[in-house]
């Protein structure tokens, strides 16, 4: 929707069923070209800020996978850069520019910056929620999503269920295009009415240690069932927590930069043990 003036877009019975079936929605032009421009000129000046040189030795020393954890687990109230898996070289030096080097920066743009502020939130999100079943909406994550060219790594079929677990189920993945997605760099796949299965695996951080653990060994959904989203800049596609959803690896030289938002309903209990809490003086907020 690019109407300008005040904004309370309404989804209609035939889009509120389909979300309902299908897990999942997507909403073409719902962000205006001057707005991803923005969003996107504003991640590229978090990214030319960001200290590449102090971060690196997280990830090149012989406990990395401890320092891994604590600076991602400890990022959920930050605004912090994340680097592709294949980034460094062994000697720990960027195998290309900085700029092509970062998978993605999080998870708390949406409350830290007003460019992602504005961006995050407004009537039509707020109205979209609530058609979307969360009456007390409360935004927990926000990513930038470089998908790389060449190097943009793979996402595995995963439920975001497995990350935000509330008691009833109510995590709601919006997902916005900030450049076209293409079967070529690396679209979303989705397993249409996928949500209705069971949540798989549950994603947990106890004193300050991540863990995996299968809940359910129903199998993931073979490819030939899965969908494509190839969908253009400004789209938003917005997913129910259990719908499992995949995207290859970006091989081509186009990148496929995305922002999300991970939003819980306020009515239900959030896991104690999700990996992401905010301290008491920082709590979520909603669109
Ligand atoms: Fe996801």
């Amino acid at each position: 929707m690019t109407a300008s003036g005040p904004r309370c877009r309404m989804l209609s019975p035939d889009q509120k069923r389909g979300y309902a079936e299908n897990g999942y929605l997507v909403l073409e032009g719902f962000k205006t070209p001057g707005e991803i421009a923005a969003l996107r000129a504003r991640a590229a000046e978090i990214v030319r800020d960001f200290d590449a040189a102090q971060t690196r030795a997280i990830f090149t020393t012989d406990d990395q996978a401890r320092r891994t954890d604590d600076y991602f687990l400890t990022s959920g109230d930050k605004i912090r850069c994340f680097f592709e898996a294949q980034a460094f070289d062994a000697d720990g030096e960027l195998v290309q520019a900085k700029e092509l080097s970062i998978n993605k920066i999080g998870h708390a743009l949406h409350d830290l910056d007003p460019v992602f502020d504005a961006f995050s939130r407004g009537p039509a999100l707020a109205a979209l929620a609530r058609d979307l079943g969360l009456a007390e909406p409360l935004i927990w994550q926000s990513m930038v999503i470089f998908k790389q060219p060449t190097i943009g790594g793979a996402v595995k079929w995963h439920q975001d269920a497995t990350f935000f677990a509330t008691e009833p189920q109510s995590v709601t993945g919006f997902w916005f295009a900030l450049e076209d997605a293409t079967l070529e760099n690396g679209c979303l796949w989705v397993a249409p009415g996928g949500h209705r299965g069971p949540l798989r695996e549950r994603f947990t951080a106890t004193d300050g240690v991540c863990r995996m653990t299968r809940l359910d060994d129903t199998p993931w959904p073979d490819r030939a069932s899965a969908r494509p989203l190839e969908v253009a800049a400004g789209t938003l596609v917005c997913f129910h927590g259990f719908l499992p959803h995949f995207s290859a690896a970006n091989t081509s030289p186009k990148s496929r930069h995305a922002y999300t938002l991970h939003a819980t309903d306020g009515r239900a209990v959030y896991a104690a043990d999700n990996w992401l809490q905010r301290p008491a003086d920082f709590p979520p907020r909603g669109f």
